[in-house]
């Protein structure tokens, strides 16, 4: 007897093999996030970001938490708070801000569906779907009435939104006066002098963007960052690089634990692999990793 290939994993192999190696692919967002599904580094959770490296971390999935909890102390989150979590991933972080901060109430806007539907089963298993309420919509188009919520928060997402600006412009919209901005966020490092090191820095961002499908108009730095929240209206704003504690700790703990790769699609091991035998300072080198604070008069 001959055993065919079953068609939807070679179709979603051959779709990872253009998303990484087709220099000409143009991604829209969801699809990039409808390729990797539930293929996630964490052990245990579905978490999607870096993490927050103190040195106290033992895995991905406390560094994961960890940059959650970094959020949720920066909002100063708690009891009776209106929370709008954007970008969510599979609600992951609103789960955990649910059970540690205890908000009233947790309203999460996702651009891509498939996520969306994981993370609803999710939340409804573990019995919090009356407090955490889980959409498919954009952050640059809120479903909210203005001055509705107390805390804006955009974890390790703003970076995909066509136009973070857009975003900003909402976020003061819905905030009440005094609600806080907080995100963590993806943007290049500002130039170098040094030539060589400049063009380290604009190759490492361009595979970044291009392969995450940012925005060019995204592509700006923190000095800029901090500019544009003024500009949108924004007061007491603080943009802080957190990147030390994020690109190189991160790839030491991938270094050391190469396990942690085996769970991702098979198709992503060799590019990981390469990666992972590069510096930190190399493969990043264009990219820095900041907290952002900003509220609302
Ligand atoms: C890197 S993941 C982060 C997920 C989650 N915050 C976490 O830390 O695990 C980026 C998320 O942003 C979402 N996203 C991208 N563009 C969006 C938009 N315009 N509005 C809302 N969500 C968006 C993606 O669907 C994805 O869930």
């Amino acid at each position: 007897m001959r055993i065919l290939p079953d068609p939807s994993k070679a179709r979603r192999f051959l779709g990872y093999l253009d998303w990484l190696y087709n220099p000409f692919g143009r991604w829209e967002v969801t699809q990039v996030y409808d390729l990797l599904s539930t293929d996630v580094a964490t052990a245990h959770g579905l978490y999607l970001n870096l993490g927050y490296w103190t040195g106290e971390e033992k895995t991905l999935d406390e560094a994961c938490r960890g940059l959650a909890d970094l959020l949720a102390r920066q909002a100063e989150m708690g009891p009776g708070d209106r929370i709008l979590d954007l970008g969510f991933g599979f609600a992951d972080q609103d789960i955990h801000w649910m059970e540690t901060y205890r908000p009233a109430h947790i309203l999460g806007l996702n651009l891509t569906a498939s996520q969306v539907a994981v993370a609803r089963q999710r939340v409804e298993a573990l019995g919090h779907a009356e407090r955490i309420e889980l959409r498919e919509g954009s952050a640059t188009d809120i479903p909210l009435a203005s001055g509705s919520v107390d805390t804006v928060l955009a974890l390790e997402c703003a970076f995909h939104f066509r136009t973070r600006e857009r975003f900003f412009a909402e976020a003061l919209r819905v905030l009440r006066p005094g609600g806080r901005l907080v995100t963590a966020d993806i943007i290049p490092l500002p130039d170098a002098s040094d030539r060589l090191r400049r063009l380290k820095q604009r190759a490492s961002w361009r595979l970044v963007a291009s392969r995450f499908a940012i925005p060019a108009e995204n592509a700006y730095p923190a000095e800029a960052y901090a500019e544009r929240l003024a500009a949108t209206g924004f007061e007491s704003i603080r943009v802080d690089s957190i990147r030390e504690q994020v690109y190189a700790p991160l790839h030491e703990y991938l270094k050391r634990h190469p396990s942690t790769l085996a769970r991702l699609h098979p198709a992503t091991r060799l590019p990981a692999r390469i990666a992972l035998g590069m510096s930190a300072e190399t493969v990043y080198a264009g990219l820095d990793y900041i907290l952002a604070v900003a509220v609302k008069p």
